[in-house]
């Protein structure tokens, strides 16, 4: 039985329908703590994620709380400074193989405390104790299912995807797979206990997107944030991994 906000329906797998977002008091309240740690970004990102995914990053962090958090695909760093932020105490690794060339960038942020590498997540030999609560986060743009079945021979039972998205590029998102209907989903749903893609925030939804935006408005004390700069949407998801199947 996989628990998700979405109206699955994919042959073979149950689903039970969570309505994860409903107590919006809460968000609200989640939402202003985070608008307070935003204000001290250290630059407005570009390439990576803004005010909307990174408050979907917030959210999901605050929820599973994980010890070791490895991120794939870091840029310029500012999602690294959202879950150094965030989790100040958890053990953390940044992989991101472009890297290995050199970037010159109007300013990025590296994490005193983070292992970073130039070798591709599929190839970095973690040693975690599948016991701890470990936390794999993909903004690399790379093939999804590889990534899972990677993530659980490593003992990794959180996975934050962003870019999820419907529309075509150049790497297959699970919702490219479930909009092909891929015969990938029975193996890949049997191995998820959790799947929540977080909502826009406010309109337009995108092509593809089930959800609703979780307010009609921004609200008004963050009318100082660009609306197309800030709250594009990236269709951040999470994934709990079954434990039975962390090799
Ligand atoms: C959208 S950017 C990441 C932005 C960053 N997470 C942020 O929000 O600030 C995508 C990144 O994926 C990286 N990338 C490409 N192939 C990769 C791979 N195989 N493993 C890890 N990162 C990869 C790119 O170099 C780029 O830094």
């Amino acid at each position: 039985m996989v628990k998700t906000n979405l109206p699955l329906q994919i042959p073979g797998i149950d689903v039970e329908v969570v309505d994860l977002f409903s107590d919006r008091a809460t968000l609200s309240e989640q939402l202003e703590q985070f608008a307070d740690l935003y204000n001290q970004r250290p630059f407005d990102n570009t390439g990576g994620i803004r005010f909307d995914s990174a408050f979907a990053y917030y959210y999901f962090l605050k929820r599973i709380m994980p010890d070791v958090v490895i991120e794939s695909g870091f840029w310029r760093g500012f999602s690294t400074w959202l879950v150094d932020s965030i989790l100040p105490d958890a053990e953390l690794y940044c992989l991101d193989p472009v890297l290995m060339m050199p970037f010159n960038f109007p300013s990025c942020y590296r994490s005193p405390r983070a292992g970073y590498s130039t070798q591709d997540f599929s190839c970095f030999s973690f040693e975690l104790d599948p016991s701890a609560q470990n936390c794999a986060i993909f903004d690399d743009h790379q093939n999804v299912a590889p990534r899972i079945e990677q993530s659980l021979r490593y003992g990794i039972q959180h996975v934050l995807l962003d870019d999820n998205q419907y529309e075509d590029t150049y790497h297959l998102s699970i919702t490219h797979l479930i909009k092909r209907n891929d015969p990938i989903l029975l193996d890949l749903f049997s191995w998820i206990d959790e799947y929540y893609l977080f909502p826009p925030l406010i309109s337009p939804v995108m092509e593809g997107c089930p959800l609703e935006p979780l307010w009609s408005e921004i609200p008004t004390w963050l009318n100082h944030l660009d609306r197309e700069e800030h709250f594009a949407y990236s269709w951040v998801t999470y994934l709990k991994l079954k434990p039975q199947f962390i090799l």
